[in-house]
């Protein structure tokens, strides 16, 4: 009786193991790790993001908040961005992904945005997978440190940190180039 529960455990075991790896779209979760990667050890990403409101197509705008939003906090001002993620600095080096989302003026004394943006992979071992971040991100800090909350894809049960720092910064047009520090366990 116990060997018989014990052969039908096994069999479950191995037959839902199949069906998990034929399902569709779950390639991305076979291969969630590069091959030979420490299990224990976080994923590492690298990127600059490029955060820009002028031009014909900014990549960042201001959608909402008060007529007199105050400068030195912006608080109550409500931006949206699609901007673009560079493996290097240079804006027209090879791009990596999208960081998509929203960035509001949320700290009333300083500059403090709440920031909820998906990292959108689009090249390299990810592409493909997205990452989810929720923090606050006060852009004139040396590090900004903000939680990734999950992930789709590779990264299905994402929990890890981002660390932002700022590369180069306009400071008459806001125009920022950022780079991302991304740890990552899934
Ligand atoms: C990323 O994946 C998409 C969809 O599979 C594919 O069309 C595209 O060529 C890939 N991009 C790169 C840079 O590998």
């Amino acid at each position: 009786m116990a060997k018989g529960a014990v052969m039908l455990l096994v069999l479950f075991t191995v037959l839902s193991a199949v069906s998990e790896a034929h399902r569709p779209g779950n390639r991305a979760l076979a291969h969630g790790r590069r091959p030979g990667a420490d299990p224990a050890a976080p994923t590492h990403l690298h990127f600059y993001f490029h955060d820009s409101s002028r031009g014909a197509s900014p990549s960042a705008m201001r959608v909402a908040g008060p007529a007199n939003v105050p400068l030195q906090t912006l608080f109550g001002a409500v931006y949206v961005m699609d901007d673009p993620l560079t493996e290097r600095p240079e804006l027209g080096s090879a791009a990596v992904g999208r960081a998509q989302g929203v960035y509001i003026g949320a700290d009333q004394t300083a500059m403090g945005f709440l920031q909820v943006m998906n990292l959108v992979l689009t090249s390299g071992p990810y592409n493909g997978s997205s990452l989810t971040v929720l923090g606050r991100n006060n852009p004139l800090a040396d590090v900004r440190e903000m939680p990734i909350t999950g992930g789709t894809g590779a990264f299905r049960f994402a929990r890890g940190y981002a660390q932002a720092r700022t590369h180069t910064m306009d400071l008459k047009t806001g125009d920022a180039n950022v780079e991302y520090n991304v740890y990552v366990m899934h």
